[in-house]
């Protein structure tokens, strides 16, 4: 079966156009938390009951994640915009079918459902788009292996991942060799099938959305930062999951409003997680005024309203601890430090080349485009901070790398087109309209 045989197409191409806005200001919350609308739909697929979710991201990552769990058998009704009803069919209750199942862009979807497919008793072949087929799957492949599953990648590793049923998984105790919420994730999930302990040590905590909420659908589970274990033959009994707004949705803002001049913009209810904030640690470090209003917690994750207003900023060096606490985050980062006063140095963050595009290259070269000064390094970049023109760039079919650009073009001289941003619908359908509402000048190129 080849990736070509697949149900799914290219997103058309499309650009958008932007430039110098008004003043960022009033309120706006930014859609679900993709993490958590992910791991939503997947545990709630293979709990015993009726799973409510609310709060989900309609993007295409996650929708993706739902039609791969239609395919297999659950039932999903979609009630209303962003709300998800997941009728669960048990741990064992999937059922195979003869096609690829298609995770689109989704990273997250393909790694995850990677671990939770080798425990099943049919065999299954996991594809995405032409993104997603060049990032590297051994990192979840090889353990997986260690734990008894069979799957075949193509050449280097790469999708799609042909994954064998019928397989007896049994646990094991692994250190990452790199900070990765998802392949933790793939290991905890294949170890709800295996006989005997699954342990994951990670070298830097990452999110532990896939701990908090096995933990919140009963399976017994240890975990504190940068360990989690669990056994297999247990239950996942359903239960309703509130999605908070997604801090990486969020992040636009808070470097938009930071950096455009006469700014104020309330952003609600984000969520707060500490292993997603480190962007507000870094801004902060930056001189940005970001307040966090009305701290709480909504579904067991922690919530806030974020008051950002203008304010100088000046470059820094980005303290390492931070990388994985903002790995999403470094996109809008990168435009914040250009527009800085002074230099930032950003170390200790390669996982940015393998993500939906090789973020510290399609930003450097982007940002060079108008008139940043960035030097690349293997890990990171050195920007020096001063002003941007107009101008084309290339967002290389990565939707944070557009929606960046987009704020870059804030404060550029003249107008910068943005090439390859249908993806951001991946993330955060309807980001162009939000933004425009609150000050933002982008729009769709005719
Ligand atoms: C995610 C983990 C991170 C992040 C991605 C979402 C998750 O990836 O970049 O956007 O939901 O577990 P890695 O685990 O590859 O760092």
């Amino acid at each position: 079966m080849s990736a070509a045989s697949a149900d799914h197409g290219a997103a058309a191409a499309q650009d958008w156009i932007a430039g110098a806005g008004m003043p960022l200001r009033g309120s706006l919350r930014v859609p679900g938390d993709k993490s958590v609308s992910h791991r939503a739909v997947m545990l709630g697929a293979l709990a015993e009951g009726v799973t409510r979710v609310t709060g989900f991201l309609e993007g295409e990552d996650t929708r993706a994640t739902a039609r791969v769990f239609e395919r297999l058998g659950v039932r999903i009704e979609t009630p209303s915009a962003s709300e998800r009803i997941v009728h669960g069919v048990g741990l064992h209750g999937l059922r195979g079918i003869d096609a690829p199942l298609d995770c689109g862009n989704a990273g997250t979807g393909m790694r995850l459902l990677a671990g939770a497919l080798a425990g099943q008793a049919f065999d299954s072949v996991l594809i995405g788009d032409a993104s997603l087929s060049k990032r590297p799957m051994r990192r979840v492949t090889e353990p997986l292996a260690a734990m008894g599953a069979r799957i075949d990648t193509d050449e280097g590793g790469l999708s799609p991942l042909r994954i064998h049923g019928g397989r007896a998984l049994t646990g094991i105790e692994y250190t990452l060799p790199v900070a990765s919420a998802q392949v933790k994730s793939a290991l905890l999930l294949a170890g709800l099938y295996a006989r005997g302990d699954t342990v994951v040590h990670e070298p830097h905590p990452t999110r532990d959305y896939t701990e908090r909420m096995l933990a919140a659908f009963g399976w017994p589970i240890d975990f504190s930062p940068g360990y989690a274990r669990l056994s297999g033959g247990h239950t996942l009994r359903a239960t309703d999951v509130a999605v908070p707004a997604d801090f990486s949705s969020a992040a636009f803002f808070l470097v938009a409003a930071s950096v455009v001049p006469g700014s104020q913009l309330l952003l609600e209810a984000v969520g707060m997680n500490p292993r997603r904030t480190g962007l507000l640690a870094a801004l902060r470090l930056m001189g940005a005024d970001i307040v966090e209003e009305n701290p709480r917690a909504e579904g067991g994750e922690p919530v806030a309203d974020l008051r950002v207003r203008h304010a100088p900023l000046h470059g820094i060096e980005v303290p390492e601890a931070l990388v994985p606490d903002m790995i999403d985050e470094f996109p809008a980062l990168f435009v914040a430090a250009s527009l800085a006063q002074g230099r930032s140095v950003i170390r200790g963050a390669a996982e940015l080349r393998v993500k939906e595009s090789d973020r510290i290259a399609t930003m450097a070269t982007g940002l060079r485009a108008l008139g940043a000064r960035i030097e690349e390094t293997p890990d990171g970049a050195i920007i020096d901070g001063g002003p941007l023109h107009g101008g084309e760039v290339e967002s290389h079919g990565d939707h944070r790398i557009a929606m960046s650009f987009s704020i870059a073009a804030q404060l550029a001289s003249g107008e910068v087109r943005i090439g390859d941003v249908a993806n951001v619908a991946t993330s955060f359908p309807g980001f162009e309209a939000l933004a425009a509402q609150a000050g933002m000048r982008v729009r769709v190129a005719e």
